[in-house]
């Protein structure tokens, strides 16, 4: 293939590096994605062919392995302390100046965006990326190398053979995380959880999938190397190396040195001290306008030498502060977790909390989505706790802020259902209750059907339900039109004939909710009234034709559809040929639902008599008995009554007629022939 493989393999690495850095660092493509192709998979091709040859930095290690790894536990080499906080531009503005104070005068301070996402530390040994360790305690982090390579920024060689560890941010932008949470069900309130949680997989092939990016904000030289004198300089120094910087970063000086301005690189914002706290005020006005997102600034002292000279407390540098912008967040502590049983059989951990106040409203129950999320909080009981909650959205733990008194690592999933004690199984990264006839199961599709974005029945809300579900007379949503409501109710407490009347009308008319509503509140995972719109727009007109692409499992048909994915569409085709769904359907259809839209074309559509009252008299060939008629003037809204008589319109009149015809006659009321009345109904 090559003389030198060696030497190929070296140079189309090189090349590719370049070209990355052009393209991730500093957003210039310099070639064809086409050309770019092409030497990255001749450098795989030698790779496979010599994998001995293989470079530990090469930018094929960026696609990820799908062995599950686990995520070890290794020491940090420099202390990963955190900040101290100010709430105020004024309290920043008071640290500044007591700071510079304290050091002597003559202090520039550097503010940076305090990126809201993923902290990592990058060790470099050489130039080479060796171990990629997350924060953890401080002290000891879980190694996520693996991970860490598949992300396009992070440089796996640098431009120099230097050893140092550098500290940065993994997140991702606002714009592609709603791309991800659309397309998909993650449990993943907001960008830095997603990214929290990509980083902690186990298959890194599934990390290379999530479009994670990189700012460097510390670098910290290891072994010889000089140090440079100041952070902007070694911020510039980390840049050249091809790490990427902020470059919305700005430099702060005392107003008797004028010269300092100059230091900076080009595109800082420079000020003087009395500017601090309009740039903050600034920032945090613009701040929604990023990106991606950020929870506040962190000012830092320039001079290196001055912060080796402020040190730390045992649990923050004094060289720097963290200004967190003011979020719709509380700190609280978690009393216990407890799980509940969806409809669906999953199982949701809830946190059951201290009850605090958030953005006008008392929390006290938050949700923990599942196991998953819980481990990459890493909560558990007696953990104080950061809950926000955004507009309206349900409120969600967003961080531990610090572990309970001998609380354990992580909260763990009961192995059994707290409902029926059946044993949990686990799929994706959901715990499901497996059995049928797990009550909270029951009731959870009960309370659904009935539910206001659903059926919606009138005089028909949770306590009717969940006193009849006591009562073992509802233990399937179909249940509902086959129950004896005079025979169940009358007697119970607090349902006398009016109520027990009201609850049957409310039943009846639900019977007439189109098709769109049925589908939407049949249980089905995932498929409410937007998907079942969908579906029904893609030509699933009938549930019948749903049931036979189920039972065939053409999920392709499905995917086919404009929003329906193949998580969605495989949902979809597994709940319809689950027995205890088939069942109700079925059920539901002898009770007279709709379950195509053809059916109610007659139904709905065409409310020809509406407004109008008739009168049917005679016999007819096509309507055996009578009553027929009646009820086709009924079915198109209608009103019939036995008598002719002056509120009469219409007179249906069939053979031998009689003494209402004549009436009829009488009053001038149109009289309609039985052919006549073929024609109009047809
Ligand atoms: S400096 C000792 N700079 O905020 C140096 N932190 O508690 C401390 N963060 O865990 C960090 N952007 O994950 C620094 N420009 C920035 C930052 C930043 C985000 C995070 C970091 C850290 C937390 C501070």
């Amino acid at each position: 293939m090559t003389e030198n493989p060696q030497q190929e393999m070296d140079a189309l690495i090189e090349s590719l590096e370049e070209l990355d850095r052009a393209y991730y660092i500093d957003g210039k493509p310099l070639v064809s994605d086409l050309e770019y192709d092409r030497l990255y998979h001749r450098l795989q091709q030698l790779e496979q062919v010599y994998p001995k040859l293989k470079r530990p930095y090469s930018p094929t290690c960026r696609i990820g392995s799908d062995l599950s790894e686990e995520l070890p536990e290794v020491s940090h080499k420099i202390p990963v302390l955190s900040l101290d906080k100010a709430y105020s531009a004024s309290d920043v503005s008071t640290w500044m100046h007591r700071t510079a104070a304290k050091a002597g005068g003559s202090l520039t301070f550097i503010v940076e965006e305090k990126i809201d996402g993923v902290s990592i530390v990058l060790y470099y040994e050489d130039g080479i990326l060796m171990h990629a360790v997350t924060r953890g305690n401080g002290y000891i982090g879980n190694d996520v190398t693996g991970n860490v390579k598949t992300i396009s920024s992070v440089p796996l060689r640098l431009r120099e053979p230097v050893s140092l560890a550098v500290r940065g941010e993994l997140y991702l932008t606002v714009k592609e995380f709603e791309q991800i949470a659309s397309g998909q069900d993650i449990p993943y309130a907001n960008p830095r959880n997603l990214a929290a949680g990509t980083i902690r997989r186990v298959t890194s092939s599934a990390v290379a999938r999530i479009p994670l990016r990189m700012f460097a904000y510390e670098g910290y030289i290891l072994g010889s190397g000089s140090t440079p004198a100041s952070h902007w300089a070694m911020l510039s120094y980390l840049h050249a190396l091809g790490f990427p910087v902020n470059s919305r970063t700005a430099l702060f000086y005392p107003q008797d040195m004028p010269q300092k301005a100059q230091e900076v690189p080009p595109g800082w914002v420079v000020g003087t001290f009395g500017d601090l706290e309009d740039y903050i005020r600034r920032i945090t006005a613009e701040r929604q306008r990023r990106e991606y997102e950020i929870d506040g600034l962190v000012v830092k002292v320039n001079e290196l030498d001055v912060r080796d000279r402020l040190g730390f407390t045992g649990h923050h540098p004094r060289w720097a502060v963290a200004y967190k912008f003011e979020a719709p967040e509380a700190e609280t502590d978690i009393k216990e977790i407890t799980v509940q049983v969806g409809r669906t059989g999953r199982i949701t951990p809830v946190a059951r909390v201290k009850p605090v106040k958030i953005g006008g409203s008392v929390v006290s129950n938050v949700t923990l989505h599942n196991q998953d999320y819980i481990q990459m909080l890493e909560a558990a009981p007696g953990d104080t706790v950061a809950v926000s909650k955004r507009g309206d959205v349900i409120p969600a733990v967003e961080r531990v802020i610090e572990k309970g008194a001998g609380s354990s690592p992580y909260w763990i999933m009961p192995e059994r259902c707290p409902a029926c004690s059946t044993e949990l199984v686990k799929r994706g990264a959901h715990h499901f209750c497996p059995n049928d006839r797990c009550p909270d199961k029951i009731s959870g599709s009960i309370l659904y059907f009935i539910g206001r974005n659903q059926m919606d029945i009138d005089n028909f809300g949770p306590k009717t339900a969940l006193l009849l579900i006591s009562m073992g007379a509802l233990t399937d949503p179909a249940d509902i039109y086959r129950i004896d409501y005079d025979r169940m109710l009358s007697g119970q407490g607090g349902f006398g004939d009016k109520k027990i009347a009201a609850l049957k009308r409310g039943v009846e008319t639900s019977r007439k909710r189109p098709y769109k509503t049925v589908l939407a509140s049949l249980g089905i995972p995932e498929v409410g009234e937007k998907a079942a719109e969908m579906l029904i727009e893609g030509g699933f007109t009938s549930i019948d034709a749903l049931l036979e692409a189920s039972r065939k499992g053409d999920v392709e048909r499905l995917t086919s559809i404009k929003g329906i994915g193949e998580k969605l569409a495989e949902g979809i085709t597994e709940a319809l040929r689950d027995p205890v769904m088939l069942r109700r359907i079925r059920m539901l259809q002898e009770a007279g639902l709709s379950f195509s839209t053809v059916q109610e074309g007659i139904r709905d559509d065409k409310q020809i008599f509406s407004g109008e009252t008739w009168c049917v008299t005679g016999s007819f060939i096509n309507f055996k008995p009578r009553s027929q008629a009646e009820e086709e003037i009924k079915r198109r809204g209608g009103k019939v009554t036995s008598a002719v008589s002056g509120s009469t319109t219409r007179l249906l009149s069939g053979e031998h007629p009689g003494s209402k015809l004549e009436k009829a006659k009488a009053l001038g009321i149109q009289v309609v022939s039985e052919e006549e009345f073929l024609e109009l109904i047809k």
